[in-house]
């Protein structure tokens, strides 16, 4: 059965960085693609009128080098603007009024989710939820017990299979194809797991810092701004087992039982960081312990992967900006050639950002009298950045369409919170300072374990194949 198509798109937080940033483009170009032609009902606290919000959305495109007037014409002639405070009920009996005969709005929530609250409670109350679909942002809670009680506080007034939770990783590209890659393929599955595998590392830079968020980050950090959500995700489309098909609940299942054989991290296996200068950033404390870098190791037990680490690095300031997977094939044995040429000889790249690769690293013979190696890559795929659906555009339009298949549920958000519940209240000791520009403190180094290193993403040049 096919579910309906929302008939209003409202978001809250309209005049808000999220909004300005990905929100609007990604409306104009679902007008350009889809055709999008809905109420679409922005929700603030700015004062402004309906010509000033139209001029703050062609802001925002023409910051984003984005404006298609044919296109804009039409997104103008969509928007509506309700001004209000959302602890005060008129703002929703506005909502109501502005809804008109709509009678399944997609309510977006673009806004801390300190509010979350008081936004649901105030949509119940001016009948504005009934029919509804709610989108919420990450983070979606601090950690397992505050998630827990989000969920608790949406399902008193919206069904699970109306929420919809963003985590916008899961709308890129190159994610949608490490879930297609393993499972359209059949050559991977025979050595997917612990007896080809040696350990497989996730890699998130960023060279730039906090950007002006510093307010927002210190209410983070590194492990909840990235890590239970983008960088676990991105790691049980890897690690989990085949879903029985496509569709939004046996994959849901599936990453499910992978997150719930995930050991809770242990602090010991665990580096944080943050980068000399940051307590100089606008909103950020001088005695702040919030962690801009974390580096940590991660068990699965289960068949397929005990015994297997996978190390997860992530931070700011980083010599280069990219998310990069490296799945490390076992080495052959140094028999038939020395040691030398059997080293760091199989794996397989999957570049998520800014560019997608996926490129599987051999080594081949190098032409000459001698049997001496080099190593190359065969590039499976290399597609530059700018040739993807951009992921707010992707998520956003299925969340109209009401297909959940690229959100998170109630059940694998906590089940990533409950892997990184063990670290979030660390003592602030734990935190070493790194200088901008480097790979984090040293000691992120002894995370890998068993002879290997982390793979550096700026790697030297493999000769394509
Ligand atoms: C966001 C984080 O979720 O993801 C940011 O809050 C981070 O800190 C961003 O920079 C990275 O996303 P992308 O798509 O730009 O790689």
């Amino acid at each position: 059965m096919s579910a309906v198509h929302s008939d209003a798109f409202v978001f809250f937080g309209a005049s808000g960085d999220l909004a300005y940033k990905k929100v609007i483009p990604a409306l104009q170009a679902m007008i350009q693609h889809d055709g999008m032609d809905i109420p679409i009902i922005g929700v603030s606290r700015s004062g402004w009128s309906l010509d000033e919000f139209r001029q703050h959305a062609h802001d925002s495109l023409a910051a984003a080098g984005a404006v298609d007037e044919a296109a804009f014409a039409k997104l103008s002639g969509l928007l509506r603007h309700v001004d209000g405070d959302y602890n005060d009920a008129p703002t929703y009996a506005k909502l109501k009024a502005a809804l008109g005969e709509a009678s399944h709005p997609l309510h977006y929530l673009a806004i801390p989710p300190s509010m979350f609250a008081r936004v649901v409670e105030g949509l119940d109350g001016a009948d504005c939820a009934s029919g509804a679909r709610v989108v919420v942002e990450k983070p979606f809670g601090r950690d397992l017990a505050s998630a827990r009680e989000l969920n608790a506080t949406l399902h008193r007034v919206f069904p699970e299979r109306s929420i919809f939770r963003i985590d916008h990783y899961l709308g890129k590209e190159a994610v949608q194809n490490l879930l297609y890659f393993r499972f359209a393929n059949s050559f991977l599955e025979p050595v997917w797991n612990r007896n080809c595998v040696d350990n497989v590392q996730i890699t998130m830079a960023e060279s730039f810092g906090v950007q002006g968020r510093g307010k927002f980050y210190e209410e983070v950090g590194a492990i909840r701004d990235v890590v239970q959500n983008h960088l676990l995700q991105v790691m049980t489309l890897l690690a989990m087992d085949a879903p029985p098909d496509s569709g939004a609940e046996a994959l849901r299942a599936e990453k499910l039982r992978l997150l719930r054989a995930v050991r809770p991290l242990d602090p010991s296996e665990v580096v944080l960081g943050q980068f000399a200068g940051y307590r100089e950033e606008n909103g950020v404390a001088r005695e702040s312990d919030v962690e801009t870098f974390a580096a940590l190791r991660l068990r699965v037990d289960n068949w397929r992967w005990a015994g297997v680490p996978f190390y997860i690095r992530a931070g700011k300031k980083l010599p280069v900006t990219t998310t990069e997977v490296v799945v490390d094939f076992k080495r052959p044995p140094a028999v038939t050639f020395d040691r030398a040429l059997s080293t760091g000889a199989n794996y397989l790249r999957f570049r998520i950002s800014p560019e997608e690769t996926i490129a599987i690293g051999a080594r081949v013979k190098k032409p000459g009298g001698e049997m001496r190696g080099q190593p190359v890559e065969l590039i499976v795929r290399n597609s530059k950045p700018g040739d993807e659906q951009r992921p707010y555009e992707r998520l956003l339009g299925a969340a109209l369409k009401g297909d959940n298949t690229l959100f998170t549920d109630d059940a694998t958000v906590e089940a990533a919170w409950a892997v990184v519940d063990p670290v979030l209240g660390h003592d602030g000791e734990l935190v070493r300072e790194y200088a901008p520009g480097t790979w984090g403190p040293d000691a992120a180094a002894r995370i890998v374990v068993g002879g290997e290193h982390w793979h550096d993403p700026k790697r030297e040049a493999v000769e394509p194949c």
